[in-house]
């Protein structure tokens, strides 16, 4: 049976390690040519050690997502190896324990951390999502699944420029979605919950408790959860589906 991107090109950032990189894993098996973006060089080349061992095909590509420069060489660079962008996943982002921020309230927070966390996690999903809007436009659609969060739908104490920058994403994805609407372009985003990644070490050690209180599950997800949702927002079976936002958070915003 083929897979579910057969014969797709896609574009996944922060694809070094967690939710990026079990996303890409998933993407090759499902038949889609990947280039894997990450600040991280060597760790977006391990991801691509992988997938082609298994016998999937697949490019690394060190990225600064906060560089237009960088980002919209991303996105040539994606063309010129594959010939076309069929579906980007803008996953790269970075937590308040990245900026000095660790378990700071919001009046705590340095014009600094607050600027970088925007910059990364809120301008960085724009900038990507601007050279591949005009790259998919001229080829006649595609599908562009950006990483939210919980943190786009609800405040999280100690999280003030995260909740912010990903509120921002769920507003970027719905703009877009309904000005490219009827151009075959779809846009979404994923609300990942408390996944087990890098990123979740200092939150979990901090307030774990309450985190798995607070969700419904009562445990963590794993990064394939987020994959298996990015994947199929990326496919044709979901062709009617765009400006959503896709809770993947084991019941956390429901209760
Ligand atoms: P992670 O820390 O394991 O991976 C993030 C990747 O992004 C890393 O490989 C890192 O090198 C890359 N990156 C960071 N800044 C970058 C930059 N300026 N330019 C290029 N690459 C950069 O984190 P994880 O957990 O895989 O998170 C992925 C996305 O999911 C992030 O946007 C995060 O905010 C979001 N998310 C994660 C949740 C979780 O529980 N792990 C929950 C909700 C959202």
């Amino acid at each position: 049976m083929a897979g579910m991107l057969e014969g797709k090109t896609a574009l996944i950032s922060g694809g070094a390690r967690g939710i990026g990189r079990a996303t890409a894993v998933l993407f090759a098996k499902e038949g889609a040519r990947v280039a894997v973006a990450d600040l991280n060089a060597d760790g977006a080349k391990e991801t691509v050690e992988l997938i082609n061992k298994a016998g999937g095909q697949a490019i690394s590509m060190k990225v600064e997502v906060t560089s237009a420069a960088d980002v919209n060489a991303m996105v040539s660079r994606t063309v010129d190896a594959f010939g076309r962008l069929d579906c980007a996943f803008n996953n790269a982002g970075i937590a308040g324990y990245q900026v000095n921020a660790s378990g700071a309230k919001t009046a705590d927070w340095s014009e600094e951390a607050f600027d970088r966390m925007i910059a990364v996690n809120l301008k960085g999903v724009w900038l990507a999502m601007r050279a591949q809007i005009e790259v998919m436009l001229k080829q006649g659609g595609g599908a562009i699944v950006n990483t939210a969060s919980i943190a786009g739908l609800v405040g999280l104490p100690t999280s003030s420029a995260y909740v912010a920058a990903k509120h921002g994403v769920v507003g970027l994805t719905k703009t877009a979605a309904i000005e490219y609407a009827t151009q075959g372009l779809r846009v979404n985003s994923v609300c990942p919950g408390y996944i087990e990644t890098d990123m979740t070490k200092d939150a979990m050690a901090r307030r774990g408790e309450d985190i798995l209180r607070s969700t419904a599950m009562r445990h963590m997800g794993t990064p394939q959860d987020i994959a298996e949702m990015v994947c199929w927002l990326c496919s044709d079976r979901a062709a009617f589906v765009t400006g959503a936002n896709y809770n993947v958070d084991g019941g956390y915003v429901a209760a």
